[in-house]
């Protein structure tokens, strides 16, 4: 049998498959429930979250011949046929590649049709952001009145390009970036089933990569599985998700705290040598001091340890004892100024390293309230009276 990918082999069966959706899952079975289910659907959010998943999920239970607590049994024919893509009467369109206007006629002239096998004839508009006005404005009547035996389910990962015209005609489901703790459980589920060896510390790594969408995160592990086979080490997950660049402005920002000027502009050399933007490079370390400010200010037991690379955290810890609150809102400012001067200037990489020397010498501000402390405290050693 040809490989299949995970993102495809492990497509959601049922509702209490999508992980991270349970909001919408819920909304759902209630509806089939209580036979309140709308006609037309707007499914949205980022890419990878479960949206096209969830219409075939929503499809099935509609149709299913035996299902089991308002959960499509993916056994029957219809399910059966759903799932293989061949039932007649759920019409997939993607329409990013069917965006004109004969598409939408096509789907007009049909609708009046029953179905043959299924109790809906649903139609699944994917990427449906993609049509175009003419488009949309001829599925507006059929969306708003279709026949009783009609459903649509309109995807999308960009609600703001659909018409409200179209949006206020459906019933809308926001789909949410997976948390990382739900990804990761999820993901050690998917490696275990697949005898894969790899370390609790990689599939975090392969987590924040995803930044919460589960099919990077998927494709991710399947391109790990091909260089490393079933044995997967942390270094192999570092160099090839590319995190080794993190690491690098991690020490280029503890050069900066301990005020080594050489060092700094050596390490910004180096990752302006291996091709990173400057433009780039300033923005991560504008995050990277952001985590700092969050590591020193949130207790540790707060922090959502999935943010953070391997020891990253241990090293920000590290790191925010020998600076204030204060400096790095300074370092936050000096950074700002960088940005704007980048934009402006034509020697961005002299810019970067003016403010870099900059945050070298930044000093700890004294604030009004430790001035006034001060005051009064040289004042009662000089009047006993005064408090
Ligand atoms: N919530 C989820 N729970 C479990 N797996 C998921 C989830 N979302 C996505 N996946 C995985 O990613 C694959 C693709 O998901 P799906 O096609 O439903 O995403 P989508 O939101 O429609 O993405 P796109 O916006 O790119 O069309 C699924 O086959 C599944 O393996
Ligand atoms: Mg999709
Ligand atoms: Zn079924």
């Amino acid at each position: 049998m040809s490989y299949l990918v995970l993102a495809r082999k492990l497509r959601p069966m049922r509702f209490q498959d999508l992980v991270g959706q349970g909001h919408i899952s819920k909304t759902l079975i209630n509806a089939i429930r209580s036979d309140r289910v709308a006609h037309a659907f707007l499914f949205t959010g980022p890419r990878g979250t479960g949206k096209t998943s969830c219409a075939r999920i929503l499809t099935k239970a509609l149709n299913c011949h035996s299902p089991v607590e308002n959960e499509p049994c993916n056994a029957c024919e219809n399910c059966l046929e759903i799932n293989q893509g061949i039932a007649t009467d759920i019409i997939e369109i993607d329409a990013a590649s069917n965006r004109g206007i004969e598409h939408i006629r096509e789907l007009r002239e049909n609708v009046k049709f029953s179905p043959a096998k299924c109790r809906f004839k649903t139609y699944i508009i994917d990427e449906v952001h993609m049509l175009t006005t003419e488009s949309f404005n001829a599925l507006l009547k059929t969306l708003e009145e279709p026949p009783s035996h009609v459903k649509f389910i309109l995807a999308t990962t960009d609600h703001h390009k659909i018409p409200t015209t179209v949006m206020s005609r459906c019933q809308r489901y926001d789909f949410t970036n997976i948390a990382s703790a739900d990804m990761v459980n999820y993901l050690k589920t998917v490696v275990e089933k697949e005898k894969i060896s790899i370390s609790d510390m990689s599939l975090n790594i392969i987590t924040k990569s995803a930044t919460g969408g589960m099919r990077d995160a998927l494709t991710s592990l399947d391109m790990l599985i091909s260089f490393s086979g079933n044995q997967i080490d942390d270094e192999k997950v570092i160099s090839i998700l590319g995190l080794n660049d993190a690491r690098e402005l991690d020490a280029l920002m503890e050069a900066v705290i301990d005020r080594d000027v050489g060092k700094v502009t050596s390490l910004f050399q180096n990752l302006v040598e291996k091709g990173r933007s400057i433009a780039r490079i300033v923005i991560d370390l504008m995050a990277v001091v952001k985590d700092l400010s969050l590591v020193k200010t949130v207790p540790t037991t707060e922090l959502k340890w999935h943010d953070f690379l391997p020891d990253q955290l241990e090293l920000y810890q590290r790191l925010t004892d020998k600076v204030t609150a204060g400096i790095l809102q300074q370092y936050f400012q000096i950074i700002l100024e960088i940005e704007g001067q980048i934009r402006r200037s034509t020697q961005a990489k002299i810019c970067v390293e003016m403010g870099l020397i900059k945050m070298c010498s930044v000093e700890s501000l004294v604030g009004v309230a430790e001035i006034i402390t001060a005051l009064r405290n040289s004042d009662k050693k000089k009047s006993p009276v005064i408090n």
